[in-house]
């Protein structure tokens, strides 16, 4: 199918913006709306379609941001209301959509309403749009379930009651400081809608949605009864009490036809990590949400064989529901694929740096396979998702102080897992110095290495062989060939190590696995590669892109 006749999301490209870790504009060494204005022509230039923005509401920032304190402001850190409205038209002048983040499924324990199920006690209607429990035993000092916060540690956390005693227990899947609602609560359900609505009012093009799974919860909040953490614990037992569960689908038909009310009609993504490519394609049935991350790729090791087998489930499983698939390598939760990538490959996939760490790591081999593994998600049928930095090459930084690690998964795993920062650090922009041009300020609220004084943006710029420019020429071919973007692929048969696939008219894109050179179709010129070709053969961890003449 040709671009051209199908809606820009199925087949648009979707640059995330960490906002705290962007650009800078006022020099509180804090990423913000005035950083990404400015880096708009960036952006325009590198070749995307639309930014999909971390959360910039009012928050604590107990979770970076995922913890908010009101849905329908902007935190002063980032800037105000006016500023949000000013990007969205900028960014809609430079021809870029703007998504935002949605998170349903818990606010900020400062947030009003949580403040006043306090403050009204058991039993109170305040308290009934969270999901507050007594606990067991003869004194109810026992959590009310055995379920487990992301972050680690228990997910209920006791509290005061009004008089001074200890008393109910509320649930929590990540942080204290992030309260679950009750997605039972017709209130509930008609605030998020009107928060819908508030930001599509003012242009907004979407929304990314946080944990899309986690909505709903089985009546009577069963024990789990498994020693599992996630997301080993998020397969079993199936149905899960609180992952994936049936019912949340009922709460994407109502905000698709929100969506749907708008001319033109807006978007969703969700964030979705269930443990089989059928679930998530329930997702994206065509009354539901649009599209959804596909994190079984983004796990999935730098292999022929896994890679093809998560790529031909994941087009089998939204085929089913008529839905694009969605490719993504690296995210703000994530380390950096170029670190993984750095690693041994096995069958067995990883997203952590926990899961790195010890392993040893060969940066130059793992920056090798990113370039190749951007061309071959650039080139596979549907959308795909751009993190921040990747197209600087950046890799995730493994060794920030222990006293600078803000993500609550530091803390609550009692200093054993260092958690998500690695991922986050501030960008690169220009310059020999930190902070490298990340803002006018002498600080970025983490420290970057200095090695990525050869990574900025503007010391790549000029470079043809760098990966900024590599990226820009693949996202240029990608808006040219009508063969690319949403549609569907064949495989070519090719030697072990080796994946080769067409998409028509006349492209091709052939990766190269193993550790010999490939030898190139004699039939196809070669429109982009990933490095320097050896005569007319592939070298290792290397991909090209063919057109066929005629
Ligand atoms: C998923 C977000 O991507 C992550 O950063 C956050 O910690 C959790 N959801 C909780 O909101």
């Amino acid at each position: 199918m040709s671009s051209t006749d199908s809606p820009w999301w199925r087949s648009a490209v979707i640059y995330q913006v960490y906002i705290r870790s962007f650009a800078d504009g006022d020099g509180d060494g804090i990423g913000d709306i005035a950083g990404i204005r400015a880096r708009l022509p960036y952006l325009a230039d590198l070749g995307v379609d639309a930014l999909w923005i971390n959360p910039w509401y009012p928050s604590p920032m107990a979770d970076g941001g995922y913890d908010v304190s009101d849905y329908r402001e902007v935190e002063p850190l980032f800037g105000s209301l006016n500023d949000a409205a000013d990007l969205v038209e900028d960014a809609h002048a430079h021809g870029l959509r703007v998504i935002l983040d949605l998170v349903p499924n818990h606010t900020s324990d400062r947030h009003a309403w949580f403040q006043a199920a306090l403050a009204g006690g058991p039993g109170s209607a305040e308290r009934a749009r969270y999901l507050f429990r007594d606990g067991r035993g003869p004194d109810g000092a026992d959590p009310p379930n055995d379920w487990r916060s992301v972050f680690g540690g228990r997910a209920w956390t006791r509290v005061m009651e009004p008089g001074g005693i200890p008393g109910q227990w509320y649930l929590h899947l990540f942080a204290p400081e992030q309260p679950d609602l009750d997605w039972t609560s017709p209130e509930v359900r008609a605030d998020v809608e009107q928060t819908l609505r508030f930001w599509f009012d003012r242009a907004v093009d979407g929304f990314r949605i946080d944990v899309a799974h986690a909505l709903m919860k089985a009546p009577g909040l069963p024990d789990l009864r498994t020693d599992l953490d996630w997301p080993e614990a998020a397969r079993r037992p199936d149905p899960h009490p609180h992952w994936d569960r049936d019912e949340v689908h009922d709460i994407f038909r109502s905000w698709r036809a929100v969506a749907d009310s708008y001319d033109p009609p807006r978007v969703f993504v969700a964030e979705a990590w269930v443990p089989k490519p059928e679930r998530l394609a329930a997702y994206v049935r065509p009354d539901e949400l649009h599209t959804a991350f596909n994190f079984d790729y983004l796990r999935a090791p730098w292999l022929a064989e896994p890679l093809r087998r998560t790529i031909d489930a994941t087009l089998a499983e939204h085929a089913t529901v008529g839905a694009p698939a969605t490719w993504v390598l690296s995210n703000h939760d994530v380390a950096r694929h170029v670190s993984r990538y750095a690693r041994p490959q096995t069958d067995k996939p990883v997203h952590s740096l926990q899961a790195l760490l010890g392993l040893p790591a060969d940066l130059e081999l793992g920056r090798r396979r990113a370039r190749a593994a951007t061309l071959l998600m650039l080139a596979l049928p549907g959308g795909a998702y751009v993190y921040q930095g990747e197209e600087l090459g950046l890799e995730e930084v493994e060794d920030l102080p222990e006293e600078m690690l803000q993500d609550p998964t530091w803390s609550r795993s009692d200093h054993t897992d260092r958690g998500r920062d690695g991922c986050r650090v501030p960008l690169p922009w220009s310059g020999d110095a930190r902070p490298f041009g990340f803002g006018p300020g002498a600080d970025a609220w983490l420290p970057q290495p200095d090695s990525w004084r050869t990574r900025t943006a503007q010391a790549q710029h000029d470079d043809p062989d760098s990966s900024l420019n590599l990226y820009r020429a693949a996202l240029r071919l990608r808006r040219e060939l009508p063969a690319l973007g949403d549609g569907a692929l064949t495989w070519v048969a090719a030697a072990k190590d080796v994946l080769h696939l067409r998409r028509e008219p006349g492209f091709a894109c052939l990766v190269n696995f193993s550790q010999e050179p490939a030898p190139l179709p004699t039939d196809g010129r070669v429109l982009l590669t990933s490095a320097p070709l050896v005569g007319a053969a592939l070298p290792p961890d290397a991909a090209a892109w063919l057109a066929s003449p005629g």
